[in-house]
């Protein structure tokens, strides 16, 4: 029996799951290619471990960013790879439902899904990522009801309001938490002199970082190089140096969320006001970030429990949708 395949790749991460086992692979979106045969060599976890250990000939390849393909060759052998480790063979020409951010343009979707077809792909259907989260949610996507989501992760954020099956009102940026972590870092250089690892900004972030600019941990201490001489060193960074960095991301978010409610037909604003907006992907823990985004529209705001699999289970309730409907069709068919 084919297998049927859901794919979320994202800028940080990439998910994959299939209606009969569910999320297998949640890692990140790295591949280590051997640039003399071109083969994969690992894929996620196994080639971040590898980033900086590599022979020469291995090369580690982050293919994406802020939320599309930066170079296709690449996001094809990353498909193949992921393909590989859910044991979904070349020939068994598997069907796949991917997610595409709402903003990607029609190069960045066909590049997308000839990468798909490259990596073995039957037949590819590609999904806006609202529409994905809202169906992983259970929110009544199908109705003549506004569901308001807001999708924010590593390197792109959309706001969307949903009703009878479609995107009503939307509103994108191409910035997200990667932009957060690269203020971090270039804050850090400016004030203290100093650079440090993706890994360190990313758990100042988690440590420090408040979207209302209250003071959480006063500090951290970390390890980092000196930029004039390059010296290990140990320096202590403020919870302030860290909310005054994801200032601008946050403000920005803000206000792509406001101008998404406020471009919605007043039935629909209704419908917001009385359900409220539920908030996905991994930079949706920003802490206070539904605080301040509830306190800047008037809306109730909900951060959905793993937020950062809302997608790929909207995309694997798809494929179960997928395969109901074609034994349906199968049925019939004698
Ligand atoms: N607890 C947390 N607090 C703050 N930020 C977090 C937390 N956990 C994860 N993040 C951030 O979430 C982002 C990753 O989110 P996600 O996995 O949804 O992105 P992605 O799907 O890879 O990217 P995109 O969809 O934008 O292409 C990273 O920037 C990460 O730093
Ligand atoms: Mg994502």
């Amino acid at each position: 029996m084919a297998l049927d395949v859901a794919l979320d790749i994202g800028t940080s991460h990439t998910r994959l799951a299939t209606a009969q086992r569910g999320v297998m692979f949640n890692e990140p979106t790295l591949v280590a290619i051997d640039t003399n045969s071109g083969d994969v060599v690992e894929v996620g976890h196994n080639a971040l471990d590898m980033v900086g250990r590599t022979p020469r000939h291995v090369v580690v390849f982050r293919p994406l960013a802020q939320g599309a393909t930066v170079d296709f060759d690449v996001t094809a052998r990353l498909i193949a790879g992921l393909f590989d480790r859910a044991g979904v063979s070349k020939l068994s020409r598997a069907r796949v439902v991917m997610s595409v951010p709402s903003l990607a343009t029609a190069i960045e979707r066909r590049a997308l899904r000839q990468a798909a077809i490259q990596a073995g792909a039957r037949e590819v259907s590609l999904i806006e990522a609202p529409i994905a989260a809202a169906i992983g949610l259970g929110l009544p996507v199908q109705d003549p009801v506004g569901s308001a989501v807001t999708v924010l992760g590593a390197g792109a954020s959309e706001a969307a309001l949903i009703s009878l099956g479609g995107i009503v009102t939307s509103s994108a940026r191409r910035q997200g938490g990667n932009d957060v972590d690269a203020a971090i870092a270039s804050l850090l250089r400016l004030r203290q002199g100093v650079v440090v690892s993706p890994a360190t900004l990313e758990m100042l972030k988690m440590n420090l970082a408040s979207a209302l600019g209250r003071t959480r941990g006063t500090a951290e201490v970390i390890t980092a190089r000196t930029v004039d001489r390059g010296e290990l060193v140990e320096t202590e960074v403020s919870a302030e140096l860290v909310n005054a960095a994801l200032h601008d991301v946050v403000t920005a978010t803000v206000r792509m969320i406001q101008d998404c409610l406020g471009d919605a037909p007043p039935d629909l604003s209704q419908d917001v006001s009385a359900r409220g907006l539920t908030m996905v992907g991994g930079h949706a823990l920003l802490s206070d970030f539904a605080e301040l985004i509830a306190n800047s529209t008037g809306v109730e705001v909900t951060v959905a429990p793993n937020p950062d699999e809302v997608i790929i289970e909207g995309l694997q309730m798809c494929l179960e949708e997928m395969s109901s409907l074609h034994s349906l069709l199968r049925s019939a068919d004698r």
